[in-house]
């Protein structure tokens, strides 16, 4: 009797698969060629000079650019997304290093950003009368449950650190449910404390709510600290992919700077 072919259960496949991608702008070939996975619970560090195609990469994920060519596949499913908000559905939320947290609203408003809850339904949501009390509730509930220090949901943002303000994005994108987050540069604008509750942030997420992390980040210290994985890009080419317990700090280097050459070719 013939076996049936059953279909991958979830956990079987990598939670995001990048395949092949290429973009050129114009004259500029951006990327010329990024393959990776991304288990789930996987912390991965994408690395690289400036101009690597880091961001450009980042924005394809999270449906800002098509790519040129090459394929996206979240859960073992295609994805096309045309714009941001199709991967926001999809799961992916995306932390953009300069946050766009609007610095005169408080904590509840910009968690709730683009998402408002309106009082009474349909009406409410066309008059756009936001249910405050319900909001501010929910963020205060929230962030308390992330361990995240913020003075008062009511606090303007612009009275906050920058650990603070990283804590309320990354708080963000974890009410709205998300599975994959994607941090570019998170503690590049951060002291030592605050960089320290932000990798301990990551750390602990991964740890008790099993999420999936891609970090950009120029550090090395830190990618080598909180990353299972690290991917090398140098000048649009993807020249390595190292897992943390076979590698060091200096061949990581060595890659981005091409004193190493790739190990694909
Ligand atoms: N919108 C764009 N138009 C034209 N060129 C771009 C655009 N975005 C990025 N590039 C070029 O693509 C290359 C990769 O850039 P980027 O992805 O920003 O690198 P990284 O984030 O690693 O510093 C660079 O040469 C950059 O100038
Ligand atoms: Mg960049």
């Amino acid at each position: 009797m013939e076996q049936i072919a059953s279909r991958p259960s979830p956990d079987q496949v990598p939670l995001l698969k990048v395949e092949n991608i290429t973009k050129t702008f114009g004259a500029v070939q951006a990327l010329r060629g990024v393959s990776f996975t991304l288990e789930r619970g996987e912390i991965l560090a994408l690395v690289g000079d400036n101009g690597a195609g880091k961001s450009t990469l980042v924005k394809i994920i999270s449906g800002v650019y098509p790519p040129t060519s090459g394929q996206i596949f979240l859960n073992g499913q295609v994805c096309t997304f045309d714009r941001p908000a199709a991967a926001l559905a999809a799961g992916i939320e995306t932390v953009y290093q300069n946050l766009a947290l609007i610095e005169e609203l408080d904590v509840a408003d910009n968690v709730y950003l683009g998402r408002e809850t309106t009082r009474w339904g349909v009406l409410g949501r066309w008059l756009g009368i936001l249910d405050r009390p319900s909001m501010r509730r929910h963020t205060a509930q929230a962030l308390g449950q992330l361990h995240i220090k913020i003075p008062a949901p009511t606090l303007a943002v612009r009275r906050m650190s920058g650990g603070q303000r990283q804590a309320i994005a990354i708080g963000r994108a974890l009410t709205w449910g998300r599975e994959l987050l994607i941090l570019d540069e998170p503690t590049a604008a951060l002291g030592v404390d605050e960089t320290e509750q932000v990798l301990r942030m990551i750390e602990e997420l991964r740890a008790t709510r099993g999420l999936s992390f891609l970090v950009i980040s120029h550090n090395m210290q830190n990618v080598y600290r909180i990353a299972d994985k690290v991917v090398v890009l140098r000048q649009g080419r993807h020249v390595a992919t190292l897992r943390k317990e076979e590698t060091t700090v200096e061949e990581i280097v060595a890659y981005i700077t091409g004193a190493k050459e790739s190990a694909f070719n």
